[in-house]
């Protein structure tokens, strides 16, 4: 019987605590935030790095599931009472123009399990407790099963105001809280957490609208990728006050805790699996604290045991990944998005190459990690007769084509990888 690679290896968000690794100290803050009456929460930091995967453990400690606080050593910093929330998730896409359009989504998501329409009471809709987890214990959210006769209609409790959809927002929030919050499930109040928020393409004013939303009952927690949280919101002096506590920034992992995710997954096999001794800090090493890397390149492992028809990742298994990986047969994604960004020219390909391997400073508290200069790789690149730099760089800049690498503005001939997944999969790519 192959090994099913998505039992101890995931490529998608976290929403497990059972498969969560590490990220003690962020926890930490994550109760302090969550047990705040008043604030706003607010996660950012690179792509891949682990965002959304701690927002919904952020989710399930707000239900009042604090098990992976527990096993992270955190028990004295959790309150004896903590606050209770019920949860509305929602991820923003590129097409949500504003503030208000985003309002207008939430109003109107049908997500049985994560959308802030399925708390708003109502008589045909029929709603039922459930738990995010496996475990017994676990914190209950409602999820809706049936959506009622006459389809989603919420005008009984709520009142829509047609044209004003701030007010249409509060009526739906108040009625939640009222009804739902404290009523029926007799929790502290409503938290709404929003993945993505990086993508909303204009967010003046976004922060005085949710510091005007924001009381006692009703806390936002924003996700997204930025390096700090003035790229997530632009007004964040409106805000200031709200952001005490709640600032988490997720920076990549340290390479101890890329090797514990190893460690974890032989767990979820249930010991189906072995990595010999060594291999899994070889893996973290090449992770460079992404652990959407390391969760690929485990899988990897797996696809490759199966072939093999064998149990241990050995060294020879780890080999042959690694070979795969060289030739871009491991990971077609990362493979197409290269191959798309060096759009069949040898020339732009070593250019890229260049870019990749720059040495950039590795402080963890410095802006300027991931930055890379124009002028050092154009003088490697001419070294190998590399023509026309300027030539070849608008496509890795050109969205149409990834876009592989962003201009920093304040600083010319500088740029960043959009992706240092992809950067770090570039560096260990065969030209
Ligand atoms: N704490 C963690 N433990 C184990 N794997 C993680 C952890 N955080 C993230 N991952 C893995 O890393 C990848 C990226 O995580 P994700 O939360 O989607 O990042 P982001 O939102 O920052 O892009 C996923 O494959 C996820 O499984
Ligand atoms: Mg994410």
């Amino acid at each position: 019987m192959p090994i099913d690679p998505e039992v101890g290896f995931t490529a998608d968000v976290i929403r497990d605590p059972s498969r969560f690794v590490g990220r003690t100290e962020l926890i930490r803050d994550c109760i302090l935030a969550i047990n705040a009456p008043t604030g706003l929460i607010s996660v950012y930091g690179k792509r891949g790095v682990g965002k959304s995967s701690l927002l919904r453990q952020i989710q399930q400690m707000a239900l009042g599931e604090y098990a992976l606080a527990k096993r992270a050593g955190l028990s004295h910093s959790i309150p004896t009472t903590p606050r209770t929330y019920l949860t509305a998730y929602y991820s923003c896409d590129s097409l949500i123009t504003d503030g208000k359009d985003l309002l207008s989504r939430l109003c109107n998501d049908q997500s049985s399990e994560d959308s802030l329409l399925r708390l708003v009471p109502d008589e045909g809709k029929e709603i039922v407790e459930f738990t995010r987890t496996k475990g017994v214990s676990a914190g209950a959210d409602l999820k809706v099963v049936n959506w009622g006769v006459k389809g989603v209609e919420s005008t009984k409790y709520a009142k829509v105001v047609p044209g004003d959809i701030v007010q249409t927002f509060r009526n739906f929030v108040d009625a939640i809280v009222t009804h739902q919050v404290k009523k029926r499930m007799k929790r502290d109040g409503l938290l709404i957490l929003l993945d993505e928020f990086d993508v909303i393409a204009n967010k003046d004013g976004i922060g005085s609208l949710i510091k005007s939303l924001t009381t006692p009952e009703v806390k936002f927690a924003i996700c997204g990728i930025g390096r700090d949280l003035t790229e997530l919101v632009s007004d964040h002096a409106s805000i200031e006050r709200l952001i005490e506590q709640g600032l988490l920034p997720v920076k990549p992992m340290p390479i101890p805790e890329s090797e514990e995710i190893i460690l974890r997954a032989e767990k979820l096999f249930n010991d189906a699996v072995k990595f010999e001794a060594g291999i899994s800090a070889q893996i973290a090493e090449l992770g460079q604290g992404y652990p959407y890397f390391v969760q690929l390149i485990g899988k990897q492992c797996i696809n490759e045991l199966n072939v093999r028809n064998t149990k241990v990742v050995d060294q020879s298994v780890f080999d042959k990944v690694i070979m795969d990986l060289k030739s871009g047969k491991a990971f077609p994604t990362l493979e197409a998005a290269y191959q798309r960004a060096i759009g069949n020219s040898r020339d732009r390909q070593l250019l890229l190459h260049f870019l990749a391997d720059q040495p950039t400073e590795q402080s963890q508290f410095s802006d300027e990690v991931g930055r890379i200069v124009l002028k050092a790789a154009r003088q490697d690149a001419e070294d190998l007769n590399v023509q026309y730099v300027d030539q070849l760089m608008p496509r890795l800049v050109d969205k149409k084509y990834g876009p592989v690498l962003e201009r920093i503005t304040e600083r010319q001939g500088t740029y960043e990888f959009v992706n240092p997944v992809l950067r770090q999969y570039i560096k260990l790519r065969e030209f």
